[in-house]
């Protein structure tokens, strides 16, 4: 029986990105011979324009009943003074959680062409391969109790709420233990254990797990804040980095900087049935709609969707070859742009990894 892989574009450079994505998926397609068609929907501030909810029931129906989903972006300025409940975020959000989505994969992976495009000396960032393992379904951005009330003097009080139980944070853990496995066999948890309850169970609950089933991954725990400060001392320390739903992503963008851009970055967003693949930048509203966004996230997103979902390692590989084969023949976008090299827009860069595909 075919499959359906569901394209959200999503609002801003999410547009013309997923353009080109597509463009390379169908290629794949056509190439491999794979019985695979497509589907799409909308998600965040379109969704919000035309049906009033930024996650449309409709689009849930769909994503469960594909076997993927290829995700651009969401959000810009036109929707920022919206209530909470309805930003374009909320879609995110609502998507992976409604999917239960716990495992976000972020690996940050230095292209040898892009060293010098890095605000990072080459020396420091040369040979890095990081895999941060985010968990992505709870923590902060979901406890309760969360709002904003007004206290009897007139006061307001903004809270939120850190939580994590051991089932929630086993489950993340064994993913990351599995792909270390696959790669260098190192873990390095990140959490505030220090001061923050939560994650002092995060702490111990991961070393359980390792000592009782991953005796031969080797476990490593940091503090946040000495992370972040590792990350660019040293980051070729690191294997994979498990971590909560908030460190997550504040260290992504991080690691995704020592790459050269994060328009470089692909994501894989696992859970038990579904699984979701992204571009770990957003929705650039300052750059959307002028055909200068960097469309190579996301189609590195499609082959992650080869490689973990659809079982196509070799087509995986393929356009993993095809994107280091555009940056040879010295191609840019403006986020990567470098002395001597040939500047072009999204769709030109597109259509240079699908010619790339062929070779
Ligand atoms: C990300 C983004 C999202 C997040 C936003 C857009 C809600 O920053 O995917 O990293 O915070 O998770
Ligand atoms: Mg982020």
């Amino acid at each position: 029986m075919g499959q359906t892989v569901l394209l959200l574009p999503g609002d801003g450079i999410g547009i013309e990105i997923m353009a080109e994505a597509r463009k390379v998926l169908e290629w794949v397609v056509r190439h491999d011979r794979l019985d695979l068609t497509f589907d799409q929907a909308l998600i965040g501030g379109c969704a919000y324009d035309a049906t009033g909810d930024p996650l449309p029931e409709e689009t849930l129906t769909k994503a469960k009943s594909a076997a993927a989903v290829l995700l651009g972006a969401v959000g810009g300025p036109k929707w920022e003074s919206l209530p909470y409940e309805v930003r374009p975020e909320r879609g995110l959000l609502g998507i992976r959680k409604a999917l239960d989505l716990y495992a976000n994969l972020r690996p940050a992976q230095i292209f040898s062409q892009l060293l010098e495009a890095s605000t990072l000396k080459p020396e420091v960032i040369r040979g890095i391969d990081i895999m941060v393992v985010r968990e992505l379904s709870s923590g902060i951005y979901f406890g309760q109790p969360k709002g904003v009330e007004t206290l009897p003097d007139g006061r307001k009080r903004g809270f939120n709420t850190l939580v994590y139980t051991t089932d929630e944070i086993e489950r993340v853990a064994v993913s990351a233990f599995e792909i270390a496995r696959k790669r260098q066999g190192r873990v390095c948890s990140v959490d505030k254990a220090n001061v923050l309850e939560a994650t002092e169970l995060w702490r111990t609950t991961v070393t359980a797990l390792r000592n009782a089933r991953y005796p031969d991954v080797a476990l490593s725990h940091m503090y946040v804040d000495n992370a972040a400060m590792q990350l660019v001392r040293n980051p070729r320390q690191f294997d994979v980095i498990l971590t909560t739903n908030m460190f997550g992503d504040i260290l992504s963008d991080e690691a995704s900087m020592l790459t050269g851009s994060i328009g470089m970055l692909p994501s894989a967003s696992l859970g038990g049935r579904y699984a979701l693949y992204e571009p770990i930048h957003g929705s650039a509203p300052d750059i959307a709609g002028q055909g200068v966004a960097n469309p190579l996230a996301t189609i590195l997103s499609v082959a992650m969707m080869l490689r973990y979902t659809l079982q196509r390692p070799a087509a995986a590989d393929r356009i993993e070859r095809a994107v280091n084969r555009v940056l040879d023949q010295g191609l840019r976008t403006a986020d990567i742009m470098q002395e001597g090299k040939t500047r072009v827009g999204t769709i030109a860069m597109g259509d240079a990894v699908v010619a790339a595909l062929a070779d």
